[in-house]
């Protein structure tokens, strides 16, 4: 995990200063319309205290300034932490500090923090952690929450693969569809391999590009990015004790993303339509994220 943590950092090291502009100002490939859905959360919520977990360049944090909250936030990669001191100016700098989701004590390691939360964000967080501690981090973020307390996770959605035809559609069929096992162990390795590379031959391999990091760090596909199957994190969220979990797609694609051009400039309009339903059925598949949210029980 240390070597893994590693990376991450080094991958995010040279993004504190760009981040934001990246993904959420009016450059960006598409608009952040996750943060209308959390802001919309958070404010039908009682205040208290809230804490954003891997927090990066405070992208919500900032935009969180006019609520009922007093702001906490931690994130592992210590130039994200700096860039967002210098965005939250004006507040405790304390307030915000490096740390890591795996540990439970870093959720509190700031001298204003509270005995528990009542409100926390993970957004981004969830893809750079290894499978087998999914559910410890789902149970870290429970147990600093306030009873009532409100959590969102957001997860890039691994269904998303049955609709793109491309890399990860034949990942998905390869590592989750096929019964692996049982057609090895009656047909062989050999047919197994056969049978993924005639799968893989309906799908675009090539599709989508990795994409590389600026200088000589590695870039996001480069790293542990990993997607989650919705029906999962709902899970997770249960059996750490959540109640009212619900699942909230965002970033609908009006297309598989590789016929983006054949739509040309209508393609980011025409996808925008379908974000004004975050529980329309067919975000299991169009939508590449999601947030769980849940109430501590
Ligand atoms: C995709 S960025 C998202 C940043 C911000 N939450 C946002 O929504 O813009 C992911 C962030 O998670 C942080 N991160 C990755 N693994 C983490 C961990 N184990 N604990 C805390 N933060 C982590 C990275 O350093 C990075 O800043």
């Amino acid at each position: 995990m240390k070597k893994s943590e590693e990376n991450i950092r080094n991958c995010y090291s040279t993004w504190g200063e760009t981040y934001y502009n990246d993904y959420y100002s009016d450059n960006s490939a598409y608009p952040p319309v996750h943060l209308d859905l959390i802001l919309k959360k958070l404010t039908g919520h009682k205040g208290g205290n809230l804490l954003d977990i891997g927090c990066g360049p405070a992208s919500m944090l900032r935009h969180f300034k006019d609520l009922e909250f007093q702001l906490f936030g931690f994130d592992l990669t210590p130039e994200m932490v700096a860039e967002c001191k210098k965005v939250m100016s004006g507040l405790d700098p304390s307030n915000f500090w490096v740390g890591s989701v795996l540990n439970k004590s870093d959720f509190f390691r700031s001298p204003n923090s509270p005995e528990k939360y009542d409100a926390s964000t993970c957004i981004g967080v969830l893809p750079h952690i290894p499978e087998k501690f999914d559910s410890m981090v789902i149970r870290n973020i429970k147990d600093s929450l306030n009873p009532g307390g409100l959590a969102i996770i957001e997860a890039r959605n691994e269904l998303f693969a049955l609709f793109t035809m491309n890399r990860y559609s034949g990942d998905f069929f390869e590592n989750k569809l096929l019964p692996k096992s049982h057609i090895k162990a009656e047909l062989g390795d050999e047919k197994f391999t056969e049978i993924c590379s005639k799968i893989n031959k309906q799908f675009r391999m090539d599709l989508p590009k990795i994409r590389k990091g600026k200088a000589n760090e590695p870039g996001y596909d480069e790293i542990l990015s990993r997607t989650h199957n919705p029906f999962e994190l709902k899970e997770h969220f249960v059996k750490a004790g959540f109640r009212e979990v619900k699942t909230l797609f965002y970033h609908f694609h009006a297309t598989p993303p590789m016929l983006k051009e054949t739509l040309g400039e209508k393609y980011n309009k025409i996808s925008m339509a379908l974000e004004k339903n975050p529980e329309d059925w067919r975000g299991y598949f169009m939508a590449s994220a999601f947030l769980t949210i849940g109430i501590a029980a």
